[in-house]
């Protein structure tokens, strides 16, 4: 058995959001998110579910803390709500909102760990989908009211800053493909989304370094290496067409001040733009978008193989038996990441990266002596840290490392059967049983170091 210690100082951390665990939506003053008015139209929620309870965390968050504690985490990343704190998204702050952010920040650095705040993890205050949401450019100004609001208050005690959580999934699965919130299917509004999303996180950005005294300030992407099926020049193509549309659309933007060639010609071919002039995009935007990030943020959970189908268009290719997949569906391949990290470093060079997703869904029972035997859970953690590890040994400035989650929670649009918590809830009585998982990371994060035992 080797063993892979990691750097001094790197940071061990468990991720969450808002509107997946909170619960208590109508609460201290909370205006309606776009989540909870997707979930209460029929036949958007696969189980029926809604976000309502949850896992009461707003009510239960010190009973959390002491979990965190328990792992020896010493960062969380969270999201905070924005209809909390600004309930009708522009205008009037609400102070019970904050105070519910601040009384946990206070109780995290008490503990010395590390805040991670996500100013939008994707509950837009309803009334702004109202006027439009993020195809509105108006939202943009509105967020980063919302955001100087948040770092007003926390700025003190919070130093790291992620603006927004997964621009593809906001912009594509919100406004593309309607899977998400707000549930359009609209290829040229996604388009107009996505880049007021952007602009939105260059301007907090700048909000943030005004506003708090000793700021870092990332963004958090989900990437997804692609590979083609086979070195055919058309697979090729196929795997450079979802590469583009997936990862180069948010990268280049944000590291290269401008949109992929490649990718805006396929646009075009599709009717998704009318020409390679992108109608959203003002003078100067590019410019903001590209604000220096200070780390960027990577969501990764599996790769994708793309070969073209019989008609010549794109098509992914399943790598495994379905029986080997997670709850999600997602192939586990632990090399991605390692690929994934190594091309950010050579071709983007952010200057500090850190993994602030990372995570399997499993369904296990609990026996009778109350152990959840998770082993799937643990290989996947496993094998995905020996390849950050492997990573940091090429070069990768790797600062971090995030689990997801914490909890089993709602998991949007699939409701509450995908499980990722390193903890079983029962969402009836709302107890938290620590999984196998659990007490793995928790030797992993006390030794600084994981081993490369499969179970
Ligand atoms: C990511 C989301 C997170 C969770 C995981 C499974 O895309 O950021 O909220 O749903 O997937």
């Amino acid at each position: 058995m080797s063993s892979y210690p990691f750097p001094a100082g790197f940071s061990w951390g468990v991720a969450t959001s808002a509107q997946q665990i909170e619960g208590a939506l109508r609460e201290g003053g909370r205006g309606e998110s776009i989540w909870d008015r997707f979930a209460a139209t029929p036949g958007r929620i696969k189980d029926g579910s809604n976000a309502a309870v949850a896992c009461d965390h707003y009510r239960r968050w010190r009973e959390d803390l002491k979990l965190f504690q328990w792992l020896g985490v010493g960062a969380y990343r969270f999201s905070v709500a924005w209809p909390r704190v600004i309930p009708s998204g522009v205008g009037a702050i609400n102070p019970p909102g904050l105070d519910f952010y601040d009384a946990l920040v206070d109780a995290l650095v008490e503990a010395r760990i590390q805040p991670f705040v996500t100013l939008y993890h994707w509950d837009l205050p309803q009334t702004l989908e109202d006027r439009g949401g993020w195809s509105n450019r108006s939202t943009v100004d509105a967020f980063a009211e919302y955001a100087a609001a948040v770092v007003k208050r926390l700025g003190d005690r919070v130093h790291h800053w992620i603006t927004h959580n997964e621009p593809w999934c906001i912009a594509t699965l919100g406004y593309e493909e309607g899977h998400h919130a707000p549930g359009y299917r609209d290829p040229p509004e996604a388009l107009r989304a996505a880049h007021h999303v952007m602009l939105s996180h260059g301007r907090a950005a700048e909000v943030i370094r005004a506003d708090a005294p000793d700021p870092e300030v990332g963004i958090v992407l989900n990437l997804v290496p692609t590979y083609p099926a086979s070195t055919d020049g058309v697979d090729r193509d196929a795997a450079r067409w979802f590469d583009g549309f997936f990862n180069r659309w948010y990268l280049d933007p944000i590291f290269r001040a401008q949109y992929p060639d490649d990718a805006i010609a396929d646009r075009v071919k599709r009717g998704h733009l009318q020409s390679s002039n992108l109608p959203f995009a003002k003078e100067g935007d590019l410019r903001t978008i590209a604000t220096p990030l200070d780390f960027l943020g990577v969501n990764y959970y599996s790769r994708v193989v793309m070969r073209a189908g019989e008609d010549g268009s794109p098509t992914a290719v399943p790598m495994v038996p379905e029986g080997e997949l997670t709850d999600m569906g997602w192939e586990v391949f632990p090399e991605g990441l390692y690929d994934l990290l190594v091309r950010l470093e050579c071709e983007y060079k952010p200057p500090k990266i850190y993994i602030t997703e990372n995570g399997a869904a499993y369904t296990d029972p609990i026996n009778a002596a109350g152990r959840v035997a998770d082993t799937r859970r643990i290989n996947y953690l496993r094998g995905h840290l020996a390849a950050a590890h492997r990573a940091l040994a090429d070069g990768v400035p790797l600062h971090g490392y995030f689990v997801w989650t914490l909890l089993d929670n709602f998991e949007w649009a699939h409701g509450y059967p995908k499980r990722f918590g390193l903890y079983d809830v029962d969402f009836t009585t709302q107890k938290r049983t620590p999984r196998d998982s659990a007490f793995w990371y928790h030797d992993v994060i006390a030794a600084n170091a994981v081993d490369d035992e499969t179970k």
